[in-house]
This record gives C-alpha cells, structure tokens and sequence, in this order.
C-alpha cells in the first residue's frame, strides 16, 4: 500500500491532546472542592433525613444531621454551606412573621453549625418564601395583586440582622426586591455587623428550573400559577443587558459577591457579568439542572458522573468563581 504522505502543517493542535498528561498540562480549567458551595435544607426536630423525590441523593436533614454533614463537607475541602429551612405549614401566613422569630428554625442551624465547625462559611437566604403561607418571596401589599416592595425590603433588613447576630458569615438576598442589598448593608452595619458579607443573588431569572426546590422547602404556591406571579420580581429569560444592571446596582449597594442562576442554562449571564464587574462572581447550578442530569442518568441515557463534572467545568470556564450545586459533597469526594 502506498504510503500516504505528510500534510505540511505548522500547527496540529491534537499534539496537545496526545496522553491524559498533556492534556492536563494545557486544562485552562480546573473545579476544586475549594470552588463548592453546598445548598443544605433543614428540618425541625429530630427526624430520620427525608428524601426529596425530585432530588435524588439530596435530603432535608434535623440540625444534628445537619451538624454532622457541615462536618463531612469541611473535612472534604468544601468551603461553604448555604443553608435552607423547611417549615411546617402551620408556622407560615400570609406575612411571614416566622422569619423575624429569633429563635426559628435555620437561626438555630446556624448557631449549631457555627459552633462545631467555625471555620467553615455559612451562607444564609433572605427571602420570605420559606415562610409565607403564599410562598411569595415578599410581603403583599393591600390589595393583594403585588409583592411590597418597600415594605419587602424593611423586613429582609431587620431578617439579615437576626442571621448575622447568629453568626452567618454571608447573608444572601435571594428575592430580587429593588434596593435591598443596599438597604441590608446599612442594616447590617447600624448593628455593628460590618464583617458580615453579603452574597447578592443579583441575575436571578425566573426560571422553571427551581421546581424541584420548591418541593424541598414547601414553597411551590407560588411558582407563577397563580394572578401573581414571580416574574413581577425574578428576571425574565429573555434579558441579558438587564444582568449586567442588576449585578452593578447591587455592587453599587455593597454586594461582596454576586450570583448567576440558574447557572446553565445561563452560561452566556456568567460570562457577561464575569467581564463586566470586578468582584467575585457565584452561580446557582439549581434543583432542576440537578434534578434532570439525574432524571436522564436514571433512564441510563446519560452518564451521571460525566454530565455532573462536564456542567461544572463549563460553569466555571463561563466565568463562575464559586459555584452553588447538590453535587458539592460527590465531587469533593471525587476530587480527594
Ligand atoms: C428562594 C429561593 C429559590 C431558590 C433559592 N432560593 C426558589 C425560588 O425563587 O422560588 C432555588 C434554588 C434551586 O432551585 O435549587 N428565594
């Protein structure tokens, strides 16, 4: 057979492709365990973890299970939790009072977790869903055909201060109300709070992707069904400039670091507002990303572990810093 010859080309980029070490050696992208941010739900009581059907593998947890897994996670170089309190129904209405209760439920998880691991960061969310009896991210005004706003905004800041007097290191504003990172620094800092930071949830779509969350914390009367919807506050799909505005407004506020999310479904969101500011930038790889590499997997279309490191990885290469994701605690058992 005759010998084909040579093509005479300068560059052949598949030289560095060859062995998994050359490859290694050009990765412009790497995931640590350090990158994680690990969403956690609690429950009251002391009951048995319970699985969310639309989470596989994700459980709400009492605070001695909490406790124990904050443990795990900062023994595997995970560096921050972002904690979420399940209610019972009966602690809700229709203004969300319970979330101004000293002692509710995740300001004791706070205080349990910051006691046995110190070092590790805890994030809280500030945001009335988990407690309003509407699963609105706000107070109603009178007429019942909107979220407050202003009145909003008063409430997460006196919220903020009861996390922070808990001894969260991040509060995280995640109800897209106007002027609410601005409003919660300067509550933060009238209380003395000046070290505690705030991690905005600045781009915040309105997505269908947070379904599975809403299962988890018993929020999904909301979820748009209903005259009100969350689109009058969360952001709409459709809008990428608008990302950019929102992300620089909240640093103008005193945003320490700002959020994407979903994460990839907006991968485009990431890298904007990576170019665009010069702070640290989050993103929320959320339920419903979770929920459906799972789904597929389960089906044995997808390979679980594969898509899981692969949506990671073009998180972070979109321009992600941090990144919020269920898969936090696998992956850094993985990485180790
Ligand atoms: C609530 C909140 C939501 C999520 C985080 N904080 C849901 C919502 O806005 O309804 C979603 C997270 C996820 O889907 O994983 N303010």
């Amino acid at each position: 057979m005759a010998k084909t010859p040579k093509l005479d080309l300068t560059q052949r980029p598949r030289r560095l492709r060859r062995q998994p070490s050359r490859r290694a050696l050009v990765a412009e992208t790497v995931v640590r365990a350090a990158d994680l941010i690990a969403p956690l739900f609690v429950v009251e009581g002391k009951a048995r973890p319970e699985p969310i059907a639309s989470m596989p593998g994700v459980f709400r947890l009492c605070i001695d299970d909490l406790v124990k897994e904050c443990r795990e996670l900062h023994k595997l170089g995970v560096p921050a939790v972002a904690l979420f309190p399940k209610l019972s129904p009966k602690l809700k209405d229709e203004e969300g009072s319970e979330a101004l209760n000293p002692e509710t439920l995740v300001l004791r998880a706070v205080r349990a977790v910051k006691k046995a691991v110190p070092e590790l960061t805890v994030i809280t969310d500030v945001a009335l869903d988990p407690y309003t009896s509407h699963g609105h991210d706000g107070v109603l005004n009178d007429a019942k055909d909107d979220v407050d706003n202003d009145r909003t905004v008063t409430i997460l800041g006196r919220m903020a201060v009861l996390q922070a007097e808990a001894g969260v290191d991040f509060v995280a504003p995640s109800d897209m109300m106007d002027g609410r990172v601005g409003h919660i620094r300067k509550s933060l800092d009238a209380a003395g709070f000046t070290d505690a930071g705030i991690l905005a949830y600045s781009a915040k779509y309105n997505s269908a992707y947070y379904g599975p969350f809403r299962d988890a914390v018993g929020s999904a009367q909301a979820a748009g069904t209903r005259l009100l919807s969350k689109a009058t506050y969360q952001m709409n799909p459709a809008n990428r400039r608008e990302a950019v505005s929102e992300v620089q407004l909240d640093v103008a506020e005193g945003a320490d670091i700002v959020m994407v999310k979903p994460a990839g479904a907006y991968l485009d969101i990431i890298r904007e507002v990576r170019n665009a500011v010069r702070v640290p930038v989050a993103a929320y790889q959320v339920s419903g990303e979770y929920a459906q590499i799972h789904a597929a997997a389960r089906l044995g279309w997808l390979d679980l572990a594969r898509c899981r490191d692969e949506s990671l990885l073009a998180i972070k290469r979109a321009g992600a810093d941090m990144i919020l994701t269920y898969f936090a605690k696998e992956v850094a058992k993985q990485l180790r």
